[in-house]
């Protein structure tokens, strides 16, 4: 769990009752930290902001049994791959970018903090069984494409629904030639098409890194295992439900955006790309590193680049910001002399977390930044919805390798091909990149692989037995935590709810729940729930975050949606595709429900935002027949007919809701609309919610 989604969480875990948690758990603080200046002063600065949330944090992990990886340890997923993860290990965290762990052979699945909940108290986890689309590698990469582009390329393929519902399995001779880092690369970013997880087949290069990560045994135990069972690798004659070949000889790095991970462009064709749409044609700022991007194989690369511009006598043009993803890696790259390349450049080293990749990130000196002016960045991240990195919705984020990155971090313009173009220095020089070296895959082992550094406050206790007389200290007057008041249970009747608001078009969790300054209320559910669907666009105005009450006024969403609450009229939304996509964030399903939703009804759904809207006690029907979304107009009201029915049977039904629509003009129609609720959801939305249910089967 990170330190963002964990609070609620814990939160909802504590209402359980009960001792210690049944599957081993770890917390990382890594969200919540804001990057400006540099590791260290901005590390000091975040602890001193959230030390209420921290000390909460750490408390339950004492109490519960729970490891607690403190700020400036790194980014859960690094720290997962460089510690838990292992070939055929399945495991749940509360982040989207789970399956990182994959890169190591891992079935490795982003959640909500009520799923995690799921296995923190040993209850069965449900997934509607996935299809499987197998990704074909042959050759080899070389010269600047980097395993970054395989996913880049294949986010422009699938799109960002491509992989819904799908479990991404990569096969063929050219998995041989990566590094298990670059894999978990290629793992992270499945989650931008949409995917459940992506895994790779155990190979050689895992072993090295287990090795290198001084779990040596691990790696040994893992080929042996799959020599004799086969497990970790492809069925023979394996079938797929679809198949995407991708020659690594020939692919060709991609710059993916901006506002959505899926708009690839090869750099081939990046510089008329920018003139069509009228892009800034000056970059301002690149990023390389976090979660995804801050193996020793990248910085190695990237090493060779900016030596490469230092002898030309080059220096950035625009500002330079590397955030390691663990203190491992840091004190590593520290050691082999590797910062000391980035720092004579100019570049910012930034704390070990997630910073600017997560809207934590203060540009507020930075000039010409003012009133939210456009502006372009590259960075080595893996998302780039609108606002995510620096709460500027006009800031362009593209997607690409580090290694591309970096070049235009020396060119400082976005029209610029390293592979093909010169820049000229201030001696009126031209330099032409060379492609970067190889890199190092691993520290070498005679300097002893990875080192954990000096810093043993980052990291987790020894003994993490469970100290039951642990005080969990939550102030009543804090803004920051709340303790949970549960959802009341499901009446008895048939639903009869109003319209609230109809979203038009793309609406992630993000657009639901956003991040940025409401992160710090993740553990005050009153608090944060005042942002509730303030990104969406309503399709009746063209506006966003606006809404229109019965008497004709207009209000901004979540002030409407506290209106009704106080005035007890429960709620629907009525949204378009893939509503919810992007994260697991569960304060997209808590709040609604918390402001007195009770339905939302969409053309189709993101997988996990789906499940959480369950566990919340939300109903999610998705209509039978798309066009039904024109149909229905905002402030109508909306009755279900047989859903005690759908009830009863425990989901059982044939998979359809019907629903009785009667229109502000007093038209009124039914409409035929779609569930997935499994037995066991149907006792979630009958008790209020999942944990209403865990709570009351552990009290039995
Ligand atoms: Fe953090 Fe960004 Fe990764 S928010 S976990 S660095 S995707």
């Amino acid at each position: 769990m990170q330190d963002a989604s964990a609070q609620m969480a814990l939160l909802q875990f504590m209402t359980c009752g009960m001792a210690s948690t049944v599957v081993p758990a770890s917390i990382h603080c890594d969200h919540l930290i804001v990057g400006k200046k540099g590791a260290d002063t901005d590390l000091e600065a975040s602890i001193a902001t959230n030390s209420e949330v921290f000390d909460f944090l750490e408390s339950c992990a004492k109490k519960y049994g729970i490891e607690f990886w403190g700020p400036g340890s790194g980014i859960i997923h690094q720290i997962v791959l460089e510690n838990f993860s292992a070939p055929g290990l399945m495991m749940l965290g509360t982040d989207s970018h789970t399956p990182n762990a994959g890169g190591l052979g891992a079935i490795a699945i982003g959640v909500g903090g009520a799923d995690a909940v799921d296995a923190l108290t040993g209850t069965p986890w449900e997934l509607k069984a996935p299809k499987v689309i197998g990704i074909k590698l042959s050759g080899r990469l070389s010269g600047w494409a980097a395993p970054k582009d395989v996913i880049t390329y294949l986010a422009g393929k699938l799109t960002v629904k491509g992989g819904t519902g799908s479990i991404i399995e990569y096969f063929g001779s050219g998995v041989d030639t990566l590094s298990a880092t670059g894999m978990a690369t290629i793992c992270n970013m499945g989650a931008e098409v949409g995917a459940t997880t992506s895994t790779f087949p155990f190979t050689q290069s895992m072993k090295r890194y287990l090795t290198a990560t001084h779990r040596g045994p691990i790696g040994n135990l893992a080929e042996e295992v799959n020599k004799e069972t086969g497990f970790l690798q492809a069925d023979e004659g394996a079938e797929y439900d679809q198949v995407i070949e991708i020659n690594l000889d020939t692919l060709e790095p991609h710059i993916n955006g901006p506002f959505t991970p899926d708009l690839a462009t090869p750099i081939s064709k990046f510089a008329s790309t920018v003139k069509e749409n009228d892009w800034p044609q000056t970059a301002s700022a690149g990023l390389i590193g976090s979660c995804t991007n801050s193996s020793y194989h990248d910085m190695t690369r990237v090493a060779s680049l900016v030596e490469q511009a230092d002898k030309a006598g080059l220096k950035p043009k625009i500002p330079f910001f590397i955030t390691p993803g663990s203190e491992q890696i840091r004190a590593t790259i520290e050691r082999d002399g590797l910062t000391q390349i980035f720092e004579k450049s100019g570049a910012t080293i930034l704390a070990n977390a997630c910073g600017p990749c997560i809207g934590q990130w203060d540009r507020s000196e930075e000039k010409g930044l003012e009133n939210n002016a456009s502006n372009a960045i590259f960075t080595s991240f893996n998302r780039n919805f609108k606002s995510r990195n620096d709460g500027n919705p006009n800031t362009m984020n593209f997607l690409t390798s580090p290694e591309i990155v970096t070049a235009f971090i020396y060119s400082g313009s976005t029209t610029f091909n390293p592979m093909t173009d010169t820049i000229v220095g201030e001696d009126g020089k031209s330099f032409k990149f060379d492609p970067p070296s190889a890199g190092e895959e691993l520290p070498s082992e005679a300097n002893g692989g990875f080192t954990k550094g000096t810093r043993s406050e980052f990291y987790p206790a020894e003994d993490t037995t469970p100290v039951p007389e642990t005080e969990v200290a939550v102030s009543p007057t804090s803004d920051r935590l709340q303790l949970l008041t549960p959802f009341e249970p499901f009446n008895n009747q048939e639903l009869k709810l109003n319209v609230i608001l109809k979203v038009q078009g793309k609406c992630t969790t993000d657009h639901i729940s956003a991040a940025g300054v409401w992160l710090k209320y993740k553990g005050h559910l009153e608090n944060i729930s005042n942002n509730t669907l303030i990104g969406a666009v309503n399709k009746e105005t063209g506006k966003v975050n606006h809404a229109i009450d019965f008497d004709g006024s207009e209000t901004s969403i979540p002030e409407l949606m506290i209106r009704w609450k106080n005035n007890n009229v429960p709620w629907a939304v009525i949204a378009e595709d893939n509503y919810g996509e992007g994260s697991a964030r569960e304060h997209a399903a808590l709040s609604p429900r918390f402001l007195g939703g009770k339905l939302v009804l969409t053309k189709s759904f993101a997988r996990i935002h789906e499940t959480n809207l369950k566990k919340q006690g939300v109903l999610p029907l998705t209509f039978a027949d798309p066009a039904d979304y024109d149909r229905i107009p905002s402030l109508s009201t909306i009755e279900t007919v047989d859903l005690i029915d759908m009830l009863s049977k425990g989901g059982d039904n044939g998979g359809f809701v019907t629903l009785k629509v009667t229109k502000p003009d007093g038209e009124s129609f039914t409409i035929k609309t779609k569930h997935t609720m499994s037995k066991d959801q149907v006792e979630f939305f009958k008790a209020g919610s999942a944990i209403n249910y865990i709570g009351s089967v552990r009290a039995a």
